[in-house]
């Protein structure tokens, strides 16, 4: 393989810049939070997303994947019980499941907006379904009303997976809140991130919230006796209302979550950014047929990747020769992402190697992800423009 090049454009590992406030706030609560985790700062994030996104029972977490076991845990899954997750996401939307002894069953994507349908949720459907992940991938919040109406004809559990998507909207209402349970995430990534990680956890059932701290945090929780001193019989109680249920220790600490608190106050414009930008780079496009772009002006789409479909009918071979081009010549590291989760070793060898997803297979076959960190500058972006349009029209 040729070595990469040193990009003028990565495919940055982070998402965004602190501002000089969100870094003295970093600053003063690592000086001077007592606790450094589950203190204040935890109750404040949860209290102000759960402000934003406008239900009540939110937990924050040490990443999504967390927040996906334990949603995974709360489904109370059975051998044999089926869960239906989209085949082309990150892999952690879905082996939770498959952990807790569920079967994968794959979902298609739809290959205009690339995520789940109610219609490919429903060609899954069999008598063991019991859950249904539905990935609000590259940001783009699925169609939550037509999948919640099938579900709940089906009496199905829906898990949102909403990593990629945090403050998307759907009719006015936030992608993550249509859902039994719905997850976000942190990461360094993703459209807003506290410090690398982090993640949260949606639960719509106040019976299953109440669970969740104990699951979160070893099981720990208040004797319900009267005790004659804080310390007897031991300083704090260990329980879960059924046996075979254990818990993590999933926690965000209180730095992080302080800058949640902060970074919540610009998610929306930080959105609204990358989605203008999305939209003038698709545009500026317009006369290049063959990179077919999902184009969005609402706030059904945050924009958190930019990516095509390279329309390759015309001249096979047109996407790697793209990519090669851009990575080579113009220094832009484009990649290619959510390989479909059935092709892997790890599901392959844990018997979820089979699949009928023609949509994802094609999409992920032809796809090509720009560099779309907030954090590129207006040159970075019209150089990055410049360039594709120079290399398609070499390759015409
Ligand atoms: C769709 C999706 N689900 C889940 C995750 C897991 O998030 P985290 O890295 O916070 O565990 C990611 C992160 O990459 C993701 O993109």
């Amino acid at each position: 393989m040729r070595p990469e090049p040193a990009y003028r454009i990565p495919f940055s590992g982070r998402a965004h810049r602190y501002t000089a406030e969100e870094v003295a706030l970093v600053a003063r609560v690592m000086q001077e939070a007592d606790p450094l985790t589950q203190g204040r700062h935890l109750g404040e994030f949860q209290e102000a997303f759960s402000a934003y996104i406008g239900v009540p029972h939110c937990f924050a977490t040490m990443n999504a994947t967390c927040a996906l076991e334990l949603a995974a845990q709360l489904c109370e899954l059975k051998p044999g019980d089926e869960v239906i997750v989209p085949a082309h996401t990150f892999t952690s939307s879905a082996y939770p499941f498959a952990k807790q002894g569920a079967r994968l069953v794959w979902a298609d994507s739809d290959p205009g907006t690339r995520v789940v349908t109610a219609q490919m949720i429903a060609d899954k459907l069999s008598p063991r379904t019991k859950v249904v992940v539905v990935v609000h991938l590259y940001g783009f919040a699925a169609e939550m009303p037509e999948i919640m109406d099938l579900a709940r004809r089906r009496h199905l559990l829906v898990v949102e997976d909403v990593a990629q998507a945090l403050g998307a909207e759907v009719g006015g209402r936030k992608a993550g809140t249509f859902g039994d349970l719905g997850v976000f995430s942190f990461h360094s990534h993703k459209n807003v991130t506290t410090l690398g990680e982090g993640g949260m956890l949606v639960v719509r059932d106040p019976a299953q919230a109440a669970l969740v701290p104990l699951l979160r945090h070893n099981g720990h929780c208040a004797f319900t006796q009267e005790r004659p001193h804080y310390w007897t019989p031991a300083m704090g109680n260990l329980d879960l209302p059924r046996p075979g249920l254990w818990p993590s220790n999933y926690c965000l600490g209180e730095v992080e979550s302080a800058l949640g608190v902060a970074l919540l106050a610009r998610i929306d414009q930080m959105n609204a950014e990358k989605r203008g930008r999305a939209c003038r780079f698709i545009d500026a496009l317009a006369d290049f047929p063959e990179l077919v772009f999902h184009r969005v002006e609402s706030t059904r789409h945050t924009y958190h990747l930019l990516a095509a479909y390279m329309d390759e009918s015309a001249r096979p071979g047109l996407r790697d020769a793209f990519m090669e081009r851009m990575a080579f010549d113009k220094l832009i590291k484009c990649v290619v992402q959510y390989y479909p989760l059935y092709r892997y070793p790890l599901y392959i060898k844990n018997g979820f190697g089979q699949a009928d997803c023609p949509g994802a297979d094609d999409f992920f076959d032809h796809m090509v992800s720009f560099p779309f960190q907030h954090w590129l500058s207006d040159e970075d972006l019209a150089y990055m423009l410049a360039s594709t349009r120079e290399v398609l029209e070499g390759l015409r």
